[in-house]
């Protein structure tokens, strides 16, 4: 839905004239910094090539490491893998059943003498109980880090999220409500924090700490100077979808709208609300047929299972796969991540019917006609069974069991069972359609890679 037009040519092309493409005293940077911070309200904004770098800044930036633990949300595996990238075990908090935002009573249970930081996600653009968490955060005298990856100007008792914590983070990448390619800033009301963040992503030729190179170009910020101003009308835009959908599901007693934290507001991002099909006796499978059938382009279930039952937060090949950060021997605490760690998270995800809620009002519109006439014929029964061709159940099934695999194995797997028929480009072209087809099956677990998601 984001606009681009001849502001962002201007200045693009300003970039281009000027020979010098990089971070330069009084380039597009220094004006994306300042107006990000002065319409987001902060007093710092430091500028990144994606959320995801900045984020690996954090933790030396808070002084945590080796032998620590931060909280994480378990719903999304961003701020775990933040943590195994600096020797961090994350520590799993569970969310509240309405909203699946991170639930502060789970937060404080979870607090151990070893706790530097609790990282909550404001998830598809709702606000998390930021004022809760900052007060148990201060009470321990440990940090409140904001992931505002699909929030921005959403707020919480009247103040912009991001400014509630110790450090709050956005991503410019290009499903983001401001999107410049790739991209990130990260906010900060604290001068100390604002210094050793921007410390360690610009180290230059003699680093002071450990640091990297995580620098945004002036490209991006030359867009992002320019839809920084028109993210408040996609907002108007989103919100307007959001009652839309809404509205899709008002009479509906077996899908539940998802639930704001009080005196929020949200920056639609992704719309999102609760299959609770038992109630009325309608069946997942036939929902999703039902969805299908109808044309309705709603995932259901998101990852389907909270991160620590992924294998790379069980099992981290990180530091040469010694062990580290569990088995690591500054570390005194134990990795107990049974089945039934998070109950309210491993309930709620499969149960998350979702879209995209950056889209035009036209749009949402059309994706409310057509949920309604998912719920119809999800009532009805009258729905078509979902099919899949002898090959695309074998190419699931192989996945499954073997999981992730790339096309080029899939194949070989095909040709041990006497089946040549599929050369590696066709066998990429079903699994591509696999991925794609709705309900989904098959997700991408890293280069060529295709990981097996069980959706009935
Ligand atoms: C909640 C959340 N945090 C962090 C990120 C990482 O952002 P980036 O792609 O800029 O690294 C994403 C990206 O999708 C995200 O959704």
């Amino acid at each position: 839905m984001p606009t681009y037009g001849k502001e962002e040519i201007r200045n693009l092309t300003k970039v281009i004239e000027s020979g010098n493409f990089a971070d330069k005293p009084g380039g597009f940077m220094d004006q994306f910094r300042s107006d990000f911070a002065r319409d987001l309200r902060a007093k710092h904004a430091i500028a990144g090539a994606t959320a995801m770098v900045l984020m690996q800044a954090i933790p030396g930036a808070i002084g945590a490491g080796a032998g620590d633990e931060i909280i994480c949300d378990p719903i999304v595996q961003f701020h775990g893998l933040v943590c195994l990238h600096a020797n961090i075990v994350p520590v799993w908090a569970d969310v509240t059943r309405d909203s699946f935002l991170m639930d502060p009573k789970s937060v404080e249970e979870r607090i151990t003498e070893r706790t530097r930081a609790i990282w909550v996600t404001h998830l598809w653009g709702f606000p998390a109980e930021v004022e809760e968490l900052r007060r148990i955060a201060d009470s321990h005298g440990i940090y409140l880090l904001e992931d505002c990856a699909h929030a921005i100007f959403a707020e919480y008792k009247g103040k912009y999220l991001g400014n509630w914590g110790h450090i709050g983070t956005f991503s410019f990448n290009m499903a983001k409500q401001l999107p410049t390619g790739e991209g990130a800033m990260a906010i900060t009301n604290d001068d100390r924090l604002a210094a050793e963040l921007n410390k360690r992503i610009i180290f230059g030729e003699s680093p002071v700490v450990l640091s990297s190179n995580y620098r945004m170009t002036e490209f991006q910020a030359a867009v992002g100077v320019e839809q920084l101003k028109k993210v408040p009308g996609y907002l108007d835009t989103y919100r307007e979808g959001k009652e839309i959908l809404d509205s899709a599901i008002a009479d509906c007693p077996w899908l539940d709208r998802r639930g704001e934290t009080a005196e929020s507001v949200v920056a639609p991002y992704w719309w999102v609300c609760i299959f609770r099909g038992e109630r009325e006796g309608v069946d997942y499978g036939v929902f999703q047929a039902a969805l299908r059938q109808a044309g309705a382009m709603f995932g259901i279930g998101f990852t389907q299972r909270p991160a620590y039952l992924y294998e790379i937060f069980r099992n981290p090949n990180a530091y040469g796969n010694k062990g580290c950060p569990y088995d690591c021997r500054h570390y005194g605490g134990e990795v107990d991540w049974a089945e039934g760690l998070c109950p309210v998270a491993e309930d709620v995800m499969p149960r998350l019917v979702i879209t995209s809620n950056m889209v035009s009002v036209e749009a949402a519109r059309e994706k409310a006609a057509s949920l309604r006439e998912a719920i119809r014929l999800a009532e009805s029964g009258d729905v078509e069974p979902i099919t899949y061709s002898e090959a695309e159940k074998l190419v699931l099934e192989l996945v499954e069991a073997d999981g992730p695999l790339d096309p080029s194995e899939v194949m070989e797997a095909f040709k041990n069972k006497g089946r040549g028929e599929l050369d590696e480009h066709a066998m990429f072209t079903l699994m591509e359609g696999l991925r794609h087809r709705f309900p989904y099956k098959l997700s991408y677990a890293g280069p060529r890679k295709y990981a097996y998601h069980d959706l009935s």
